[in-house]
């Protein structure tokens, strides 16, 4: 269970509750964000956002070991689950933007 928070690029700071087995993507295109992916494996890189965690108890759980180099600031929606709360630093867009 986590508090997503993330911006649209336009200075608008938007959030979304993630469900306890859900990943950050699958999350993401729940509520209609336009997230970019391709393999969901862990392997392109292609869903690749920066992010910070909001506090001490931020835990971040991979369902696949990511493939691509990631930086301390890096983590892949694709396979990440996350607990605690985090903000999306990559400006993301809502699908019916
Ligand atoms: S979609 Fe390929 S690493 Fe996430």
């Amino acid at each position: 269970m986590a508090w997503i928070f993330y911006s649209d690029g336009k200075l608008n700071l938007h959030k979304f509750y993630l469900h306890q087995q859900e990943t950050l993507l699958a999350g993401l295109l729940r509520v209609g964000i336009k997230a970019q992916f391709e393999c969901r494996q862990g392997y392109c890189g292609v869903c690749k956002v920066k992010y910070r965690a909001l506090n001490a108890k931020t835990r971040l759980d991979y369902t696949l070991s990511p493939l691509v180099m990631l930086a301390e600031d890096e983590l892949l929606p694709c396979c990440c689950r996350v607990q605690g709360a985090l903000v999306i630093k990559t400006a993301i867009t809502q699908a019916d933007s």
